[in-house]
């Protein structure tokens, strides 16, 4: 075997005070164990093995899920980096030619650092070659000390150092390149005579020493790679600078990122060519961007796949698929199962789940559709609801190619709409609607002449109701009699008797509201007016005849 690398993870992490193990807290969207890992993994070692201990359940679980070759080895108690390196070694089928050891709570360390670790620790000859770091504050770590000629002679712990060796920059990253053959008899001669008891590996070092082996170095000078997580305030800070990273990397690759320091990717997203993201957008797990699509201000996207030259602007979303060249929002919530086709549009407060739309269909305003299939070329109309839950179960509707359902439907699932088929504005459609045909629902518009001053007597409506009432009678008598000069006087006159204003009165419940039916049977052809759809874009047409007149934007 030529190489196995050992992630170190049993620490209790207990300064992030949390229920969650230490290296399952997550930055750019993967955990710390994940980062780590998957650096070690990219090494390409024969072996990687994961020494848990503290939530070793939950941390063995998660390794599973990106991991599924690595091996578990439990470190009953953390008796310090050299006991868990041994307990690691134990887990290995037979001794590699080189042990490589890394932490998993160091999450900008790259897989690059380690392969060129491995290759000059295996050209070099030495017991160990030690990665190590030149930092501005090298508190907490331990300090490598040298010899007059420059030799690495051991590594102290900062609670174990002198005022002479607590000066020393040069720290320890905590990652090694081990010779296999000897680390077992360099791991026998370390003991625990420290501020903390534990067995250091650390120790290594002077052991091999002593036995006249070389101990080699290798510093880095990306000072971030060596950085652990050991409290909430470096996860975040760990967390901005891998962001950094991630979008410079972006940048280079031809995205536009107008404001960097509100735009948030994590590392799985994968971004095309000429995307431009704008301020505040935060692009999470799985989030794919095709080449020129535009995303932002002010959006979240969670697992979403965005098309070529697609836009999505002020929009929540997550496990959303959008065809090339559609647009999104302003205002937007796709929930999962939304799959928008190409050039199609949801657009301004519009929620969607569990929706297929398909190319060049809208929903442009104010609806919510859920469980439905969409054709193409359909345009569904504003304040629509895909009424898709019963209380008990969840129901589909299904709508064919160019229709035009009016403004203000309620589609109650289970439901179909046949091709090309119509619904009127206010429409609850119960039943399927054939293709071709005009659904409407409700009789026609009844005008209860005077019901405001009668009902609402001294209400501001009914006061307006009478000035109106008022302007119109003058205006008909003036009519009538051109050259006649029309007194206030007359006005007072010609309010119409049946609108006598009543005191105002709380509606009884009993109050006969005069409403039409909520359902009547469908208007026949001869109905001389059909509910049209009004336009969702709120003009509604005159003279245009009782044909729907939705616009379609
Ligand atoms: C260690 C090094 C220090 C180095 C620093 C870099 C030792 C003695 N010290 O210090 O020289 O500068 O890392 O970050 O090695 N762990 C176990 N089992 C244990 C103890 C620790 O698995 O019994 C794991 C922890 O989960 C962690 C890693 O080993 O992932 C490092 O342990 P930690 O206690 O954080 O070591 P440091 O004090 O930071
Ligand atoms: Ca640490």
């Amino acid at each position: 075997m030529s190489t196995a690398v050992v992630v170190l993870a049993a620490g209790a992490g207990t300064r992030m005070r949390s229920a969650t193990p230490k290296v399952l807290h997550a930055i750019g969207g993967r955990s710390l164990l994940e980062h780590s890992v998957r650096a070690a993994r990219g090494a390409d070692p024969d072996e990687l093995v994961l020494v848990v201990g503290h939530g070793r359940d939950e941390v063995a679980a998660a390794l599973a899920r990106f991991d599924a070759r690595a091996r578990v080895a439990v470190q009953e108690h953390q008796r310090g980096t050299g006991d868990a390196l041994a307990v690691g070694l134990a887990a290995l089928p037979a001794i590699p030619r080189t042990v490589v050891v890394s932490y998993g709570d160091t999450p900008l360390l790259t897989e690059r650092t380690l392969v060129d670790l491995v290759t000059g620790h295996q050209g070099g000859g030495a017991a160990v070659t030690v990665l190590t770091a030149e930092v501005d504050d090298p508190t907490g770590y331990g300090r490598i000390v040298r010899d007059d000629a420059g030799s690495v002679v051991a590594i102290v712990e900062q609670r174990d150092a002198s005022a002479a060796q607590l000066a020393v920059r040069e720290v320890n990253s905590g990652v090694y390149a081990f010779d296999g053959a000897l680390l077992a008899e360099l791991l026998a001669g370390v003991g625990t005579a420290n501020a903390a008891g534990e067995r250091y590996l650390t120790d290594t070092v002077t052991v091999a020493v002593a036995r006249g082996s070389r101990v080699a170095t290798s510093t880095l000078t990306d000072t971030w790679q060596v950085r652990g997580v050991n409290d909430r305030v470096q996860l975040a800070e760990l967390g901005a600078e891998l962001n950094r990273r991630t979008l410079q990397r972006w940048m280079r690759a031809g995205v536009t990122v107008v404001d960097p320091a509100t735009t948030w990717v994590d590392a799985d997203v994968s971004l095309g060519e000429d995307v431009t993201l704008h301020p505040q957008t935060q692009l999470h797990g799985h989030t794919v961007v095709g080449a020129g699509a535009t995303v932002g201000p002010d959006t979240t996207l969670t697992d979403v796949t965005v098309g070529a030259g697609a836009s999505v602007v002020r929009t929540h979303g997550s496990g959303a698929v959008l065809g090339p060249g559609a647009s999104v929002g302003p205002f937007a919530y796709l929930r999962p199962g939304t799959h928008l086709g190409a050039h199609a549009k949801i657009g301004t407060f519009v929620e969607t789940k569990n929706a297929h739309i398909g190319d060049h269909s809208k929903v442009p305003h104010l609806s919510y559709v859920g469980d439905a299939t969409i054709g193409t070329g359909t345009n569904v109309g504003a304040s629509s609801v895909f009424v898709n839950y019963d209380g008990v179960a969840k129901h589909q509707t299904t709508i064919g190619d160019h229709c035009r359902t009016g403004s203000d439907t309620k589609f109650i699932a289970p439901v179909t709409v046949g091709d090309g088929a119509y619904t009127g504005a206010g429409t609850v459609v119960r039943r399927n609607v054939p293709a071709g045909a005009l659904a409407v629902s409700g009789g026609p518009q009844r005008n209860l002449d005077g019901w405001v001053v009668r009902s609402r007597a001294g209400t501001a409506a009914a006061a307006a109701a009478q000035r109106a009432a008022a302007v119109e009678s003058a205006a008909a008598a003036a009519a009538a009699a051109p050259a006649a000069e029309v007194s206030t006087d007359a006005v007072a006159g010609v309010f119409p008797a049946d609108w006598v204003a009543v005191p105002l009165e709380p509606p009884a419940p009993t109050d006969p509201l005069p409403e039409a039916p909520t359902e009547q049977a469908p208007a026949a052809p001869t109905d001389p007016a059909p509910a049209a759809p009004t336009a969702s874009g709120g003009t509604a047409q005159t003279g245009a005849g009782p044909g729907p007149t939705a616009t379609e934007d």
